[in-house]
């Protein structure tokens, strides 16, 4: 069985690699690709087949999923026609008869209105009409989108815009796991699942980096345009901050909660609580 997992070279890919080594996967089953090779020198250390694989660049890709039975496509962080980033990927799965494609989506990515969502949405299309046997990881919110911030909320507090929305929260290595749990697993064809841990208001998250640092850490909310201003005037540029508070935006009308059964069934147990997952992030 031959597992590539495409975006090794970052937080999530990584975790993944991890996960299928911890459940026995021989390392000489798996291929781990990125667009350098030097992020996982440590891998291939271990037996992992490392191949450099850029989405942008097709034979690439064509090299990197020459024989493999699945492939796992972690959605680019490059918002240079990312959908086109990875429809070069599916087109490359089709050429090289790729059994199963694995994709890590957003949460409702096809009824969501939040901007993130749209690439997700298009991949997601891309996949159904490419004939391909495909999963989506709809992967809702890392906690690490939130503890990096640890600084700027103990100066200011936590500042947003979404109101009494709640956002599932769950820690990235879980959302590997979770993906390893599908590449090495059974039954996972055709299903898409929406995955996220406990889900929060903005407020009950100030309240458990409260109760986690020992600190008071305040949020106030402010509408959605002021939320973005704010971000800008920290320096954000205004596509950046847009895009921010577009998130807050979508966060309080309850497009990034997900019901954490479909997370914990892939894991076998209920993913980390939040005030867990944040004290575990932040002591990472
Ligand atoms: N659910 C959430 O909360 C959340 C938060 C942030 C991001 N995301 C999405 O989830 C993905 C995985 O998260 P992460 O934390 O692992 O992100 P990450 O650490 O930033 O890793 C992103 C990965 O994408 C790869 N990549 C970027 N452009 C590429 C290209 N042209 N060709 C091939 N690979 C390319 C990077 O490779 P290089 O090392 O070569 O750059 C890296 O391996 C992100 O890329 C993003 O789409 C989700």
């Amino acid at each position: 069985m031959s597992l590539v997992v495409t975006g090794a070279t970052g937080h999530l890919g990584r975790a993944v690699v991890e996960s299928l080594l911890e459940r026995g996967v021989p390392a000489a089953d798996i291929t781990a690709t990125g667009r350098s090779t030097e992020k996982v020198a440590d891998l291939a250390a271990r037996g992992v087949t490392v191949v450099v694989a850029d989405y942008k660049d097709p034979a690439s890709l064509d090299a990197a999923f020459a024989g493999a039975d699945k492939v796992l496509l972690v959605s680019s962080n490059d918002f240079d026609d990312r959908a086109g980033q990875h429809r070069n990927a599916i087109d490359a799965a089709q050429r090289a008869g790729v059994g199963h494609v694995v994709y890590t989506s957003g949460p409702k990515a096809t009824t969501s209105s939040m901007l993130l969502m749209a690439d997700h949405k298009a991949t997601e299309e891309a996949l159904a009409a490419s004939g391909l046997t495909t999963t989506v990881l709809r992967n809702g919110w890392y906690v690490e989108n939130y503890t990096p911030q640890l600084p700027t909320y103990l100066e200011h507090g936590i500042v947003g815009s979404a109101g009494e929305g709640k956002v599932s929260i769950a820690l990235r290595r879980e959302l590997g796991e979770a993906a390893a749990a599908v590449l090495t697993g059974e039954g996972h064809e055709g299903m898409v699942y929406e995955l996220g841990g406990d889900a929060v208001t903005l407020l009950e998250l100030a309240a458990i980096f409260s109760d986690v640092t020992g600190t008071t850490i305040a949020y106030t909310g402010v509408p959605v345009e002021t939320f973005q201003g704010i971000l800008v005037g920290a320096g954000l540029p205004e596509p950046v901050a847009a895009i921010f508070a577009d998130v807050d935006r979508a966060i309080s009308i309850g497009e990034l909660e997900v019901n954490p059964t479909e997370l914990a069934a892939l894991l076998g147990r209920p993913a980390t609580a939040a005030a867990d997952a944040v004290r575990i992030a932040l002591a990472e």
